[in-house]
């Protein structure tokens, strides 16, 4: 059975402005990936949460290779925003979990934290399938709406209470080809 398919919202009126650009990100994610191949001595397993890492985490995992770190793969999907902007706070994990072998660091990949529902989950989701120590890391950090405390390893930038966008992040299912994090207006 297919997905299901979300419409597109049509507002034409939507104006997005650069925040960080393609060069920032770039540099950012090298330096992530350096960080993380500091930090970690085994081999690491990244799980990315879908669908928004889906081009940090390519990045960051051919940054991490060129470190010294080959990676293996791994997602997880999860749910907690409708089509707004808002937070809907109740996670919801689409489709089955990852498949983690034994003795591999596991880092959770996350686009933006905000209230930090999605990564307590994630984490208690992995530790509840076996995995003892889940590292953290978020492109994005929105400490001003956060809800419960997590604790983030490796942290991207930190961003304002605004809606971003791009890089593979969206707004109703659009901008995820976006090259660079804007805000949506
Ligand atoms: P949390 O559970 O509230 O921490 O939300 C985390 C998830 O909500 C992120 O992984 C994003 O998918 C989504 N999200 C949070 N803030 C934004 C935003 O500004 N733009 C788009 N998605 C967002
Ligand atoms: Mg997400």
């Amino acid at each position: 059975m297919s997905a299901q398919i979300v419409p597109l919202a049509t507002n034409d009126s939507e104006r997005v402005e650069k925040l960080i650009g393609e060069t920032d990100l770039s540099r950012r994610v090298d330096e992530l990936a350096e960080e993380i191949a500091a930090a970690i001595e085994g081999q690491i397993t990244l799980i990315g949460v879908l669908k928004g890492t889906f081009v940090f985490l390519a990045d960051l995992a051919r940054a991490l290779d060129r470190a010294g770190k080959p990676v293996q793969i791994e997602f997880l999907r999860l749910s907690s925003y409708g089509n707004g902007k808002q937070s809907l706070g109740d996670v919801v994990l689409i489709g089955g979990g990852p498949a983690v072998g034994d003795n591999r660091e596991v880092v959770l990949v996350d686009d933006i934290v905000d209230t930090g529902h999605s990564v307590q989950y994630a984490q208690r989701l992995l530790q509840a399938n076996g995995i003892e120590t889940v590292w953290t890391c978020t492109l994005l950090n929105k400490p001003s709406k956060r809800e419960v405390e997590v604790e983030i390893d490796f942290v991207g930038f930190e961003v304002p209470d605004v809606f971003v966008v791009g890089y593979g992040i969206d707004f109703a299912e659009k901008y995820r080809s976006l090259p660079y994090i804007g805000t949506v207006q």
